[in-house]
């Protein structure tokens, strides 16, 4: 795959009706047949489209381009997760979380039909159970934290926090039906496991339950009466905002291949929360990639001195610009061998191809085509990385996205074919 600069989504005005219950139907079969079939009658009931909820985690099933204020905004891959903001179910748009270079968040929108709700890990269960705790949604923290619980990685913390927040729940309505004593007993020990979880490195888990927690003490005792909380409030909560931020902006670049960016987003995301799991998941692969685009560099760098090596510097070259778009020294090196690089993705036209049987006007006209049009998107690939029947198939492809039509496809077919069997 060529590298991204900008997927320019020009196609954005077709259709959308006939793929209208598609997500609901791919977001139903990875949940349980349970769920489906609640789902499937509240689906009925407000007779709507595939609906989402606000803190929902949603994935692309094909790449899209987010809108902003309905205008293209920024190209996304399919598999990329996004969380939900809010559900616009009369335009069968869903608005989700972007976060900008400044730091920013916008909210940005996509097609409900390009969704599907993103399957939960354990953590993922752990904390939208404590996350719903924190809001009170007393039913989905229990089902969370009881996910949890079985999972195999997060079992013991996921058992334990259940029987606090269960317990926490049942006090509650006790206190609610007039009989505070056990929920204002058992508070001392709730701030007691939010320093814990905030020793165990999960801030975000600390604050959630620290939030729920003041929530039922206002709510039943006044405010009051309650024991306060023993974390500084304001630092963790610049903490878990911190890693929360770090966790999207690093999907979000590594979805981009932009490694250098998402390492920092690491780094940054570890410092403020050091055992979250989103972090240390991508942590192994955005370092493998940064790792692999250096073993690239250095390949390239070696058979730049070889006589005929100029070809091989190139497709090393390339290999880790793919892997990793934001190197700064992959992208110095690709500035210093353009010529060469042109030299091996779109060489004028010379008469030599001519001999080979395409007018000259079409040739020209050809190589135009290909060096402005296939080139609004990502840069050109190299003439050699795959056979002429591989490049019908991609130009054919692509022709689509670039909105040529059949007679330019063509020609830009004729010049990639005569430059490639004239290509030393
Ligand atoms: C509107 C944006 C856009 C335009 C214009 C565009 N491409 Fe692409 N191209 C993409 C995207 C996005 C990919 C990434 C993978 C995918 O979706 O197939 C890609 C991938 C490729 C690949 C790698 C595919 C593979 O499977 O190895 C080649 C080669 C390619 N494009 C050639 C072209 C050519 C030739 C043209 C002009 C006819 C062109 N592109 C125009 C967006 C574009």
């Amino acid at each position: 795959m060529a590298f991204l600069i900008l997927e320019v989504y020009r196609s954005f005005g077709r259709p959308l009706l006939p793929m209208k219950f598609r997500p609901y139907f791919s977001a139903c079969v990875r949940r349980s047949l349970m769920f489906s079939l609640l789902a499937f009658a509240a689906h009925i009931a407000h007779g709507a489209a595939p609906s989402f909820n606000a803190g929902d985690w949603v994935r692309l099933n094909r790449s899209e381009t987010l809108l902003f204020k309905g205008q293209n905004f920024m190209p996304a891959p399919k598999g990329q997760e996004f969380s939900v903001l809010k559900n616009d179910a009369a335009q069968q748009q869903v608005y989700v979380a972007y976060f900008k270079e400044d730091d920013s968040m916008v909210a940005v929108t996509l097609p409900a039909e390009a969704l599907e709700v993103a399957p939960r890990d354990g953590w993922g269960e752990l904390l939208r159970g404590m996350e719903a705790f924190r809001d009170q949604r007393a039913d989905e923290a229990r089902r969370g934290l009881a996910a949890a619980a079985q999972d195999p990685v997060f079992k013991n913390l996921g058992a334990s926090l259940q029987a606090r927040i269960n317990g926490a729940l049942a006090a509650a309505s006790q206190a609610s039906a007039g009989k505070p004593q056990s929920l204002v007993s058992m508070v001392p020990t709730l701030r007691d496991t939010a320093v814990q979880l905030d020793k165990m490195g999960y801030p975000s888990l600390a604050l959630a339950l620290e939030e729920g927690v003041d929530r039922l003490g206002k709510q039943v005792a006044g405010g009051g009466a309650i024991a306060p909380s023993k974390l500084d409030r304001g630092e963790i909560v610049k903490r878990v905002t911190a890693s929360t931020r770090a966790v999207n902006r690093c999907r979000q670049a590594v979805a981009l291949h932009k490694m250098v960016e998402a390492k920092r987003q690491l780094d940054e995301g570890l410092k403020a929360e050091p055992a979250r799991p989103e972090l240390k998941a991508l942590q192994a692969r955005v370092e493998k990639e940064i790792a692999d685009a250096e073993d690239d560099l250095k390949a390239a760098e070696r058979m730049r001195k070889f006589a005929g090596g100029t070809v091989h510097a190139l497709t090393a070259l390339e290999r880790g610009l793919k892997r990793c778009v934001d190197d700064p020294r992959l992208k110095a090196l690709k500035k210093e061998m353009e010529s060469a690089f042109e030299e091996r993705t779109s060489p004028q036209v010379t008469a030599a191809m001519i001999g080979g049987g395409a007018g000259k006007d079409v040739l020209e006209e050809g190589r135009k085509l290909y060096t402005t049009r296939c080139t609004e998107c990502h840069d050109l690939e190299l003439l050699d990385s795959r056979t002429m029947t591989k490049w019908e198939g991609v130009v054919g492809g692509m022709a689509r996205r670039a909105h040529l039509d059949d007679v330019q496809r063509g020609k830009i077919i004729q010049y990639i074919s005569a430059a490639q069997a004239t290509l030393k």
